[in-house]
């Protein structure tokens, strides 16, 4: 099942309202991070600045063959090779992806989903322990150029109170200017 209000503008639009390089370095993806999933991955606009960044593979989640397709076209021309697309619906059918296997989880402009927990707690399932999720959202601002309605746009600290409710220790928020805000979780624990 989609995740409501999640369809996109065009690609071109959608890209002007971040930047990825800047957002990756705040939210801890630097080169120590091996094996990133990133659920709904949309046009790559994360994915592929992400997979230039790790030492390991991105996981590229979405339920639209049209955005899979985009990001393996795109991992393609910029020829990288450490990209994994999945077409698949993480709501019905959960990530695929085995316990403690990743080292960060990407939930960027997802947790409005009709039942926030469930991601958050597949998310836990498949991160090693000690690894990062990351967070991000629009802001609760109605002037905001996009985003989900104000009734179903999830606060910071909605976020925060749903992700240790799933298990996750809160560690950092930052204001992503223009429109973001991020939040940084860890998995609590030793590998
Ligand atoms: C708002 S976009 C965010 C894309 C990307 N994370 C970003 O921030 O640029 C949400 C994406 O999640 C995908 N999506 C929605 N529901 C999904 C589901 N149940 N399973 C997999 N992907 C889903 C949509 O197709 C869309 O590409």
């Amino acid at each position: 099942m989609k995740v409501r209000e999640s369809g996109m503008p065009n690609e071109k639009m959608w890209a002007e309202f971040f930047e990825p390089e800047k957002i990756l370095c705040i939210m801890e993806l630097n080169h120590n991070v091996a094996d990133v999933v990133e659920f709904g991955c949309g046009y790559g606009t994360f994915t592929i600045p992400v997979a230039k960044i790790v030492k390991g593979t991105v996981y590229a989640i979405d339920i639209e063959e049209e955005m899979i397709k985009r990001v393996a076209e795109r991992a393609n021309e910029e020829k990288l090779n450490n990209i994994k697309t999945l077409l698949r619906d993480f709501v019905n059918e959960g990530s695929g992806l085995e316990d403690r296997s990743v080292d960060y989880a990407m939930l960027f402009n997802i947790l409005h989903a009709e039942k926030p927990e469930d991601l958050l707690k597949e998310a836990y399932r498949i991160l090693k322990p000690g690894r990062k999720l990351g967070v991000i959202h629009w802001n609760c601002d109605p002037e905001t150029p996009r985003g989900p309605p104000m009734t179903i746009r999830p606060r910071p600290e909605q976020c925060i109170k749903w992700a240790i409710e799933s298990g996750f220790k809160f560690e950092d928020r930052h204001d992503l200017k223009p429109y973001h805000y991020g939040l940084v979780f860890s998995k609590p624990g030793k590998e």
